[in-house]
């Protein structure tokens, strides 16, 4: 066991594939054997602490299981005491509230809905094959699915009563992050009021959520409880959530006004000049096959994720796969539902000869949304959604 890597969470460094490799091969396991043995997550960072799955087991559930969930920080988890916690609600309300995780399971509806979280990086490393990027370098796995229960966001906000001028919903985590000047600020993020407000398919536009797949949520995820903004980037689902302020403006907090922004170059003034990005984009890849595998026969089964753009009412319309460059395509089998805010898992047979070297996947979303054959490079490296391929090698 000594090759192995493991940090003080269990979980297989990135960087140790290769060593994980050799000790597979020494223990007689080919690649395939793998699932059953590694660590659930890859981790990108240690502190803050940042992993994702590993594609072929996130594919695996529509739900992702807890412990497969990618993991985004931007600073150290905080251990807190699900009794003492109060997220206030104030700015322009009338009645500004307190609410513990008792409060607000007493008080309020709750709401249990399915949305997917991404990472506006998903798939940055892809992105920095084009030009390199900073930040972390996400493969395609910080994304992950769940079922998420929790009071309505405009339940909560109505109980506030709203002054006539709001417009934007703020939240703050109790996470305190150091940034590059030795100043601490909290994680932000805003929303606007029209989709905190709105209630889509029964989906509200924000939740707020204790409970993950039915448990309660883990440290890393938010405990007590955390934002949950269906159909937009993970950054505006706020963990460890203490504060709710309603303005008539999109909060200043650096992660809306600074980050989370499409640029080109790292000037100040463009950043200023941009809107936050709020809707994720529509996105797919391929988790089975892994890349670098070898297909044997005439034929492979191809499965991975696609997502619909974060839009109300939008879910997959068509979902393509190419084991020949894109020459041609083959539609594959959507399974489970296509709901809006979610993610679907898909699955196609297609042929393989000698010369197959890649396989690929472009989706498309009801709203006429396509991946792009290659994705847009930004300087920060956000929203990457070009087709996505794993090389594979045609075996005998
Ligand atoms: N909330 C707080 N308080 N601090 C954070 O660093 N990261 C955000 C968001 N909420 C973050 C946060 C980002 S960038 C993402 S993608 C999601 O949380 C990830 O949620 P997860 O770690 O539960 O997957």
């Amino acid at each position: 066991m000594s090759h192995f890597l493991l940090n003080r969470r269990g979980f297989l460094r990135t960087s140790s594939a290769t060593v994980a490799g050799l000790w597979l091969s020494g223990h007689g396991l080919r690649a395939d054997d793998a699932p059953a043995r590694r660590s659930p997550l890859k981790v990108q960072s240690e502190s803050p602490f940042n992993a994702e799955p590993h594609l072929d087991s996130l594919i695996a559930n529509r739900l992702t299981p807890v412990e497969q969930f990618f993991v985004r920080c931007h600073g150290p988890v905080p251990k807190l005491n699900a009794d003492a916690v109060k997220v206030s609600v104030e700015g322009l309300v009338h009645r500004p509230q307190a609410l513990t995780l008792a409060e607000i399971r007493a008080k309020f509806v709750e709401h249990t809905v399915e949305a997917t979280l991404t990472c506006a990086g998903n798939r940055r490393s892809e992105l920095s094959q084009i030009k390199k990027v900073g930040g972390v370098a996400w493969e395609a796995g910080a994304i992950s699915h769940a079922e998420w229960s929790g009071a309505a966001l405009s339940d909560i906000l109505k109980l506030a009563e709203l002054k006539p001028d709001a417009k934007h919903v703020w939240f703050e985590g109790a996470d305190p992050i150091t940034d590059k000047d030795g100043s601490v600020a909290p994680f932000g993020a805003s929303i606007p009021l029209e989709k905190a407000m709105s209630l889509d398919a029964q989906v509200p536009g924000g939740l707020i959520a204790y409970l993950m797949n039915g448990q309660t949520l883990t440290p890393e995820h938010g405990f007590p409880f955390r934002g949950i903004v269906p159909g937009y980037i993970g950054a505006r689902s706020v963990k460890w959530l203490n504060k709710i302020v309603v303005s008539d403006r999109p909060s200043p907090n650096h992660y809306v006004a600074d980050a989370y922004k499409v640029v080109q170059t790292d000037s100040p003034e463009e950043r200023a000049k941009l809107d936050p990005i709020y809707e994720f984009v529509v996105n797919g890849a391929i988790g089975s096959p892994v890349s670098g595998a070898t297909i044997k026969g005439s034929k492979v089964t191809v499965s991975g994720y696609a997502l619909p753009t974060g839009r109300p009412g939008c879910t997959i319309q068509q979902v393509s796969v190419s084991s020949d460059g894109g020459k041609s395509w083959t539609d594959a089998k959507l399974n489970g539902p296509g709901r809006a805010f979610c993610w679907q898992l898909w699955s196609a047979e297609l042929p393989v000869t000698a010369a197959t070297q890649q396989l690929t996947v472009r989706v498309r979303d009801s709203l006429g949304n396509e991946q792009p054959q290659k994705g847009t490079w930004n300087f920060k490296g956000y929203l990457y959604n070009g087709w996505h391929s794993v090389s594979v090698k045609a075996g005998a």
